[in-house]
């Protein structure tokens, strides 16, 4: 099992989530980040951090959404740099709006790697 991050994400990028994970398994994006499956330890503590509510246990997903979610985070897990450290600066502006706007990933996935630590 793993937590992964969801499309709730997109756009909002609080990045509250990556201070809490005691093993540093966030990845960044352009405009979200992803978890590694191989590197979570199924700790839970980055679940009720993010304001978004973007982030899941895998078994609480339905069969379908749990494999894209997880296809998604393990390839862009392998492809972002690393990101430890929040940049609050760097949170969008518009967070609060983009919050909770369904078929983001549809219309606002970005496959270009984030800055990173
Ligand atoms: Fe990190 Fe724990 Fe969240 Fe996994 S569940 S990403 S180990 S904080
Ligand atoms: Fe995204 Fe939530 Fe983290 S919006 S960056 S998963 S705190």
């Amino acid at each position: 099992m793993t937590y992964v991050v969801d499309e709730k994400c997109i756009k909002c990028k609080h990045m509250d989530c990556v201070e809490v994970c005691p093993v540093d398994c966030f990845y960044e994006g352009e405009n979200m980040l992803v978890i590694h499956p191989d590197e979570c330890i199924d700790c839970g503590v980055c679940e009720p951090e993010c304001p978004a509510e973007a982030i899941f246990q895998d078994s609480a997903l339905s069969e379908g959404e749990k494999e894209k979610w997880e296809l998604l985070n393990y390839k862009y897990s392998n492809e972002w740099p690393n990101i430890s450290e929040a940049r609050p600066d760097d949170v969008p502006q518009d967070a609060k709006e983009w919050d909770g706007v369904p078929n983001k990933y549809n219309e606002h996935f970005s496959s270009k790697p984030g800055r990173g630590d």
